[in-house]
């Protein structure tokens, strides 16, 4: 016959096991880490378009996403070329138009390395399919490591909302579950403190969503 003892140390281990595995359960566990493109492995950029202030009939900046790669590497290279106007004024972009839905992520991870004359860069969020003009986007500023390719990390609660490079003070945030629009951007700083024109690349290994 089983002493009460044992039994005891049974229920209570019992108790144990059943909490742990209902913590567990109720949880929810993060999404998976999510690649939105991984230059590494496809040779595809036909999606992404430009995206400059030639839209405009003052702008004179150029920009292309293409393919680079040799025997043991393969990445995209972000050219800009960007000719802003005397007031800092003028964008040099790309952008890759799709349906992402990030719900659950915390932050854009980058891959990358910034050469040229700047190395200043912006994240161009678009959502809902609300892709141009006069709808807002959700965009976030960063520096490009110089020297060796390094992760840029990009939270999503910094994107905020922007109209023609000034940000808009309203009540809409970015809808991560309807992400419509990624793209880069070089920009002229028309709203900042540091202007820039002139060349720039960011080489891109990936983008992914942590
Ligand atoms: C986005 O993903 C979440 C989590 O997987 C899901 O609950 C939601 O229905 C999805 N939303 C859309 C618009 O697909
Ligand atoms: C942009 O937003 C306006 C309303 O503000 C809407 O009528 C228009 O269809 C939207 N267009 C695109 C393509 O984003
Ligand atoms: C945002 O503001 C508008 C008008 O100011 C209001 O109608 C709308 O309900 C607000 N939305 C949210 C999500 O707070």
């Amino acid at each position: 016959m089983m002493n009460l003892r044992v039994l005891n140390l049974l229920s209570v281990t019992c108790t144990i096991i059943i909490s742990i595995s209902v913590l567990a359960a109720s949880n929810v566990s993060p999404p998976a880490r999510q690649y939105l493109f991984d230059f590494t492995k496809t040779d595809d950029v036909d999606n992404w378009q430009e995206q400059s202030d030639t839209v405009r009939s003052v702008g004179m900046s150029k920009a292309v996403l293409v393919i680079h790669r040799n025997a043991e590497f393969r990445r995209a290279i972000f050219f800009a070329l960007l000719n802003p106007q005397p007031n800092g004024a003028g964008f040099a972009g790309i952008r890759a138009l799709g349906s992402y839905n990030l719900t659950g992520h915390t932050k854009l991870q980058i891959l990358c390395r910034g050469q040229g004359q700047h190395n200043g860069f912006k994240v161009v969020l678009r959502h809902k399919g609300l892709n141009d003009e006069p709808n807002y986007s959700f965009e976030q500023y960063f520096q490009a490591p110089k020297d060796d390719f390094a992760i840029r990390e990009l939270p999503f609660s910094e994107f905020k909302a922007y109209y023609r490079g000034k940000r808009v003070v309203n009540n809409e945030t970015l809808d991560l579950s309807q992400v419509s629009s990624i793209g880069f951007q070089m920009y002229g700083g028309v709203y900042q403190p540091i202007k820039q024109k002139g060349p720039a690349t960011l080489e891109i290994d990936w983008i992914r969503a942590e």
